[in-house]
């Protein structure tokens, strides 16, 4: 008989190195977003989800007044964030963002790549804007691509028959994201001025399976964690979804053209 971990999004164990791969198209829109974060002097700065730590280390960058928190929920992560050097206005804790919460109001809570991993995060959105003082911000993107190719192939193959019963629901993040609208009438309405877009950018990916490789990182981390004890059920999978993945998305003599739309959502709180 198999066992099924209950499907809880963003519990899955991280791969900070197979996530790094493709540090330069991930790091892209965090600078973006950042970028546009109406704030000029911060002093405190939350930055949700920060993963392996070195986007976060950057902020002290950007900010020289202000003290940074990175807080993620993976042991991987966090290990890997505090191997980073950098400036000593940086700190890192194990947390779950549903459950954490800052000692003093902050000045921008951010998250880059990390809404679409917490179940009904438009509710949180509440909790997390109570935390901004005055002047202050929230910041997040998300990817909005869960219909395209490099999810829909992962969640045919789950509900393969060969993969249904073992996999159950890990990998279905299909309701992962809201539209861009829902966001920014949820600032709204909290009384925060919203600034909401999408990019879409078409990554030129280097190597042999690149979007294979790409989602080895991010969202087949489920899939991955659900047979991680099991290393040729892991392989056969791999090699089913590499396969559907190559016809998607075939390498040329460039590269492999990877398009991927991510939202962008901030909402600023009116100075008083
Ligand atoms: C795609 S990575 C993004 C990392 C980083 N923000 C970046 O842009 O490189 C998503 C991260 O969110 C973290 N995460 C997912 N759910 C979380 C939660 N509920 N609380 C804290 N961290 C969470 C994961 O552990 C992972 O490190």
């Amino acid at each position: 008989m198999t066992t099924r971990k209950p499907y809880d999004a963003g519990s899955y164990r991280w791969d900070p190195a197979q996530y790094l791969r493709f540090a330069e198209q991930r790091d892209r829109p965090f600078r973006e977003l950042v970028e546009r974060i109406p704030v000029a002097a911060p002093t405190r700065v939350v930055d949700l989800g920060c993963g392996p730590g070195l986007l976060t280390r950057s902020l002290a960058e950007r900010w020289p007044q202000a003290h940074i928190t990175g807080v993620d929920r993976s042991a991987d992560m966090i290990a890997a964030s505090h191997a980073t050097v950098g400036s000593d206005r940086v700190d890192f804790v194990h947390a779950d963002l549903r459950y954490w919460e800052p000692d003093e109001p902050v000045d921008v809570v951010l998250g880059n790549a990390v809404l679409q991993w917490v179940p009904n995060h438009l509710e949180h959105i509440a909790t997390l804007a109570g935390w901004i003082r005055p002047g202050g911000a929230l910041a997040f993107q998300v990817p909005d691509n869960f219909s395209e190719p490099s999810h829909t192939v992962i969640r045919a193959l789950r509900l393969a028959p060969r993969w249904r019963d073992r996999l159950g629901d890990a990998a279905d993040r299909s309701a992962g994201v809201e539209r861009p609208e829902t966001y920014l009438t949820r600032l709204a309405g909290l009384g925060l001025t919203p600034d909401v877009w999408q990019t879409e950018y078409l990554h030129l990916l280097p190597g042999d399976d690149a979007v294979l490789e790409w989602v080895k990182g991010t969202a087949l981390r489920p899939v991955l964690d659900a047979l991680a004890d099991d290393p040729p059920a892991a392989a056969e999978f791999l090699e089913q979804c590499g396969a559907a993945l190559r016809e998607q998305y075939p390498r040329t003599e460039h590269g492999t053209v990877f398009p991927f739309r991510r939202t962008f959502l901030i909402g600023a709180r009116p100075p008083e």
